[in-house]
């Protein structure tokens, strides 16, 4: 029986497989089939990998605290792993801000949506269309990139609603007029469906992940906290996705000079081992009651080793400079396709890099181009809502050479699906 054949056999098909590979080991930003084949991924198991496979520090992080403990419960007592890495993480997200470890993206919206509901004794969420916050039933309410993903569980979470996210292409005008629009949207959402004083929570990803690496006009996560803060509405950003230098600062957020009250973090936190966070305001997080909220594996030791030694590569390496530098590169080498009707949009902020296909035809090239990218020994994913988006998320440190190479084969093959 072929592996294909036992995963059919024993495991659900509700998550659906990329590929067709069988991958046996990954180093660096490459993965390895057992009969030897190499693949540059630039998915990196969905922006998880920022240091890319097995570096070395991470593996030897984790091997040192495999040795002194694997599971321990966060309540059980004191354990210097994950006191060493809150404070790291803390160092970035800035003064006056206290943590609460999970395990995955998902789990740390439902911990935001509880603290927040929990603090301000409000009901009301705001999130955004083209959203993806997770799949657990919390996180899914607010979740908006595609109606299989909702449908089939509604009803879902009440009193959350949505307004359009400030994305030009997918709004047809131009970022003023995106901005404006997402305003008026907001402005009058709170003046005849929810009262600003009945809403907890406003959530965003300060860069749009999976609804197609939209990066909202300047002024808008500034607008939407001096909103937040004259109503008395906490303001959350998902960093899941966009966190841990991926965009060329620790956080996205950051690049708009903004103090959220809550940040949410996964993926890359991790390191490559299954972990989550949140971090809210002191005076917020003081406010949640012992018990109120907890975790069995949140916090976990491994996890936390794995995440510190991730970060301090991030920032012994510069990684968040190199991440400047190779996404300046990306748009430089991708941007001539424009020239293409088919292409609609390249964009990115450090390695959040996308290329967007046009019209109706859009959703058929992306994946065409994913496929003609695997037979060249590529791996990319898709984004967007109609999968009209060729997403570039590699890890931090990969090579010149190899990103370069990418690059070219990349523009290659954009050509040749474009001209059919
Ligand atoms: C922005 C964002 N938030 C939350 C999640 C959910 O994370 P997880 O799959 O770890 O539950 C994701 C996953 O893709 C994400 O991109």
């Amino acid at each position: 029986m072929t592996i294909a054949e036992r995963y059919q056999r024993s495991i659900m098909p509700v998550q659906p497989m990329e590929t067709s590979l069988q991958f046996s080991h990954g180093q660096g930003c490459h993965l390895y089939t057992p009969d030897g084949r190499e693949y540059l991924d630039l998915a990196t198991g969905i922006a998880v990998n920022a240091v890319g496979y097995s570096h070395p520090r991470v593996v030897a992080a984790i091997e040192a605290q495999v040795r002194r403990h694997l599971h321990l419960y966060s309540g059980t007592g004191y354990q210097d792993a994950l006191i060493d890495y809150a404070e790291a993480i803390l160092t970035e997200v800035g003064a006056g801000h206290k943590l609460f470890f999970g395990n995955s993206g998902t789990e740390a919206v439902e911990a935001a949506i509880k603290l927040a509901r929990f603090v301000t004794g409000r009901p009301g969420i705001i999130a955004f269309r083209g959203s993806f916050h997770g799949r657990s039933l919390g996180a899914l309410s607010l979740t908006d990139s595609a109606a299989r993903y909702r449908s089939p569980y509604e009803p879902l979470l009440p009193s959350v609603y949505h307004v359009a996210y400030p994305a030009p292409t997918r709004l047809s005008v131009d970022p003023d007029q995106a901005l404006r629009l997402v305003q008026q949207q907001i402005t009058s959402l709170l003046e005849t469906d929810i009262a600003p004083d009945r809403v907890a929570l406003i959530v965003l990803e300060p860069i749009q992940g999976e609804g197609g690496y939209v990066i909202p006009p300047d002024g808008f996560l500034p607008w939407l906290q001096d909103l937040a803060r004259a109503n008395g509405i906490l303001l959350a950003v998902d960093e899941v996705q966009s966190g841990m230098g991926r965009t060329g600062r620790m956080f996205a957020y950051q690049h708009s000079g903004i103090s959220p009250d809550i940040v949410i973090m996964g993926k890359a936190l991790g390191g490559g081992m299954p972990l989550s966070a949140i971090a809210a305001r002191e005076s917020i997080a003081d406010a949640w009651a012992p018990g109120s909220h907890g975790t069995t594996f949140g916090g976990n030791p491994v996890s936390c080793a794995a995440g510190l030694a991730t970060l301090q590569v991030i920032k012994e390496e510069d990684l968040m400079d190199r991440a400047v530098q190779l996404g300046a590169l990306a748009l430089d080498r991708l941007s001539p396709l424009l020239r293409l009707d088919a292409v609609r949009d390249v964009r990115g902020r450090g390695l959040m890099v996308a290329l967007e296909f046009a019209g109706p035809q859009g959703g058929a090239l992306a994946p065409r181009v994913m496929n003609d990218m695997l037979n060249e020994g590529v791996i990319l994913h898709t984004a967007g809502l109609h999968h009209e988006v060729i997403r570039l998320m590699p890890p931090l440190n990969i090579d010149d050479e190899s990103f370069g190479r990418a690059l070219s084969t990349l523009a290659r093959v954009v050509e040749a699906a474009a001209r059919g």
